[in-house]
């Protein structure tokens, strides 16, 4: 580690410590604001930048959180401002998050370039905002700490536990066979999200926050402990204290970011049964940090690290269960021999130090490397002629019949035709068939809904069908399940050759080869792409437009071409 800075070496003294018209300008306006020399003089200003909104309910917390962090700031000898950033309310966000998490990268990387800061805690969760304020934060360079929400707690129906999305799921599909009453189903409503934080299952939220911590920009356990629980708050002044010491070490996500934390994450992933959409947002990390990391090393590890905690929706239990089980720590500890124990933190330590003496306390929950909950890994990426640039799938959460499967496609324009087609109870179709959805990818959605696990039609639902192969360009929310073909790229909006499938082609998987093929012959598919009409833009105008002239497709994750590069950003001039 590099000589601990001087105060004159602080970024923010730019603005703060020297004499000047501009400086006393500053000055000023901190005395306007009620603070006094005593408060900055010679201190790092640790920058909040806090994803608290009024309608991101698992964010609810974060508006108090971020005075518990001040409190760490302040007994460390930092001066905290807070930022407040974009939230990316999951729920509410139209037409999709991921539209928008590289908006709220930006904004959190500008937020910090654009102030006196020399540090920043990171407030979020729920699912777009870890990367995106990851992201930010990487391209910035500034010494960061993540602080997740953090999960909240298990939802309670008649006494029967519910995990978010995953049982939403479950129970429309209940109600749409005619299961269960409009009552049970309006009933359900207020029992299934019970408290602020994220979603409680291994969704995306849970399964970000983890990664985050794998990777070592949290503190240990941080990504576990239950928003609701009073470890959160303790955890977030903690935060704040030590990043107060990261500014004087100048611990810069780039000292974190080495390809072997990447792999530790990845390993940590594919431990969780973590989200689909997980490998998108790291491979965009992980381009920021400069490395070249790719699809391909999801599947290589997934085939080396089985599933080990029972969450659902490949498990039974829950985020809070998970918690009592021992959390991330314990899990990491059950993967040590497989993990690099040398990748630094944000504590200044190593993994291997923070793992230190962590242990399993619930069995059931977390399983060791020997008995794992299910072999088969939570990720596999496919290619073939459908998809020459790759597809994901999370062969965990799907029925084992389908990993091996050929069958004839029923082919969907896009959503709202498969919207309508599926309620049908003429719709032709069988368990065996190929439900395909395009233009769900990340300029056709726009922005790649979570509209892959496309809904098992109603007629077989009322049969007790409970899974099909469903193939799509789209993501799958992480509490989804079911053999659901994700990200297949190039989009079909695009003329990815998802664009030329037709009803009646026939496709095939096989997942233990890794590969996916859609049975028409090359000069079929020519043919077909010579009569194919490119759509017209989605957007003539605004961030929509800025955002289909420049996104990669998924297998790039989804970064901005001109956000993705590295290369010093100039300092801002002070004038
Ligand atoms: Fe926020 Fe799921 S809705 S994490």
């Amino acid at each position: 580690m590099s000589a601990r800075k001087r105060p004159e070496e602080l970024r923010s003294h730019r603005w703060l410590g020297v004499s000047d018209l501009r400086s006393f300008g500053h000055r000023s306006r901190l005395r306007q604001g009620g603070f006094d020399a005593p408060d900055w003089a010679g201190k790092p200003v640790i920058g909040i930048v806090n994803t608290w909104s009024d309608i991101n309910f698992c964010h609810t917390h974060l508006r108090a959180r971020a005075e518990d962090v001040k409190r760490g700031v302040l007994q460390a000898g930092g001066f905290p401002v807070e930022l407040p950033a974009m939230s990316l309310s999951e729920p509410f966000v139209k037409p999709s998050t991921m539209l928008y998490r590289n908006l709220l990268a930006m904004e959190a990387e500008e937020l910090l370039r654009s102030h006196p800061i020399d540090g920043a805690v990171l407030l979020g969760g729920c699912d777009k905002t870890t990367p995106g304020l990851i992201m930010g934060a990487i391209s910035m360079g500034l010494p960061a700490i993540y602080v997740p929400a953090g999960p909240q707690l298990r939802g309670n129906w008649r006494g029967q536990q519910l995990g978010s999305g995953s049982d939403a799921w479950k129970y429309w599909d209940e109600k749409r066979a005619g299961r269960i009453s409009e009552a049970d189903w309006a009933e359900l409503e207020g029992g299934i999200s019970r408290s602020y934080g994220t979603c409680m299952v291994m969704g995306t939220a849970a399964t970000m926050m983890a990664i985050a911590e794998a990777l070592g920009l949290t503190l240990p356990g941080a990504s576990s402990i239950p928003a609701a629980d009073s470890a959160h708050p303790r955890m977030c002044a903690s935060a704040g204290r030590r990043i107060v010491d990261m500014v004087w070490d100048d611990l810069t996500p780039q000292k974190i970011l080495t390809p072997a934390a990447f792999d530790n994450a990845i390993r940590v992933h594919m431990a969780m049964g973590g989200s689909t959409n997980a490998i998108i947002h790291v491979v965009a990390m992980a381009r920021r940090a400069g490395l070249a990391l790719d699809m391909q090393r999801f599947d290589e590890i997934s085939r080396e690290i089985p599933v080990l905690a029972n969450v659902r929706p490949s498990g039974e239990f829950l985020m809070e269960d998970f918690f009592y089980a021992g959390g991330l720590r314990a899990l990491m500890a059950e993967l040590k021999d497989t993990l690099d124990l040398g990748c630094l933190t944000v504590t200044g330590k190593s993994i291997g130090d923070n793992i230190k003496g962590a242990e399993v306390y619930k069995r059931e929950v977390i399983h060791p490397l020997g008995d794992p909950v299910s072999s088969e890994g939570a990720t596999a990426v496919l290619t073939g002629n459908l998809a020459p640039r790759g597809c994901v799938m999370k062969p965990s959460a799907a029925d084992k019949r389908l990993l091996k499967h050929r069958g004839k496609v029923i082919a969907f324009e896009d959503y709202n035709h498969m919207a309508r087609e599926v309620e049908r109870d003429d719709l032709d179709v069988t368990p065996d068939h190929v439900l395909v959805l395009k233009n769900g990818g990340p300029i056709g959605g726009p922005g790649m809904p979570e509209w892959g696990q496309l809904p098992i039609p109603t007629k077989l639902l009322k049969a007790g069908v409970k899974d099909m192969l469903r193939i799509s360009d789209a993501r799958m929310s992480g509490t989804s399940y079911g053999a659901c073909i994700l990200h297949v790229a190039p989009e079909s909006f695009v003329g990815g050759p998802l664009a030329f499938v037709k009803t009646g082609d026939e496709i095939e998987v096989d997942v233990s080869a890794r590969s996916i093929h859609l049975h028409v012959s090359d000069e079929e598919l020519a043919r077909r792409r010579a009569g194919w009409k490119p759509p017209a833009p989605r957007y003539p105008r605004g961030y929509g437009a800025l955002y289909s002239e420049h996104i990669g497709q998924a297998d790039e994750g989804c970064d901005f071409d001109f956000l993705a590069p590295l290369g010093a950003i100039p300092e801002p001039e002070i004038h």
